[in-house]
């Protein structure tokens, strides 16, 4: 059900994240619902390096995952469900599917960047085994990240960097 995404179904995982930024509406996040997807030019080199991975438990994605080497780790830098299927194991079952394809790599840990105090963000992560990273442990491009998020403005609520 886990699977790697065909370049086909880049389009429809644009409208997917759009769908899985609903919720932040409702606790007072509209601009991060707002914010624009991953082009298909952006998501393409993901895909095309087996990188980007789907969940399809009827053929169509419902919720995926791409993920970068960051500071010698692997980054999940994305990972979205679709509303109609969270809570259902997607998203750890994704994450799951990062974690294997970084240990086959040799990557020794998973990091990602998330609002901590959003429900589904860091105390999510936590339960899946995360923790946050401290500042002073970022290598330059977990700090590039941090420092591009926030001169989009995504620090107008805490983020934290997460490790695991
Ligand atoms: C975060 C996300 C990927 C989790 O995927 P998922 O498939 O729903 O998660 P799982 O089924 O693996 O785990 C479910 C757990 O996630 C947390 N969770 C998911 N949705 C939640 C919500 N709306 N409110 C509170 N907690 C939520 C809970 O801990 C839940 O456990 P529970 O159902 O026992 O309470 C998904 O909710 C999502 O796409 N959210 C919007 C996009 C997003 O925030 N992406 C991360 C950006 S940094």
């Amino acid at each position: 059900m886990i699977r790697l995404a065909h370049a086909r179904e880049l389009a429809a995982l644009r409208e997917l994240e759009r769908a899985a930024g609903t919720p932040f509406r409702e606790v007072g996040m509209a601009e991060i619902a707002d914010d624009e997807p991953f082009s298909v030019a952006e998501l393409r080199p993901y895909q095309a390096d087996g990188r980007c991975w789907v969940a399809a438990p009827a053929g169509t994605p419902v919720a995926y995952l791409v993920a970068d080497v960051v500071d010698g780790n692997g980054h999940v830098e994305q990972v979205s469900v679709r509303p109609s299927h969270a809570r259902r194991g997607l998203g750890r079952r994704l994450i799951d599917a990062a974690a294997a394809w970084a240990a086959s790599r040799g990557l020794p840990a998973l990091t990602l960047t998330t609002f901590r105090d959003v429900p589904w963000n860091a105390p999510y992560y936590a339960r899946l085994g995360f923790r946050v990273l401290p500042a002073a442990a970022w290598g330059p491009e977990l700090r590039a990240i941090r420092e591009h998020e926030a001169a989009r403005g995504l620090d107008r609520w805490p983020r934290v960097a997460m490790i695991r």
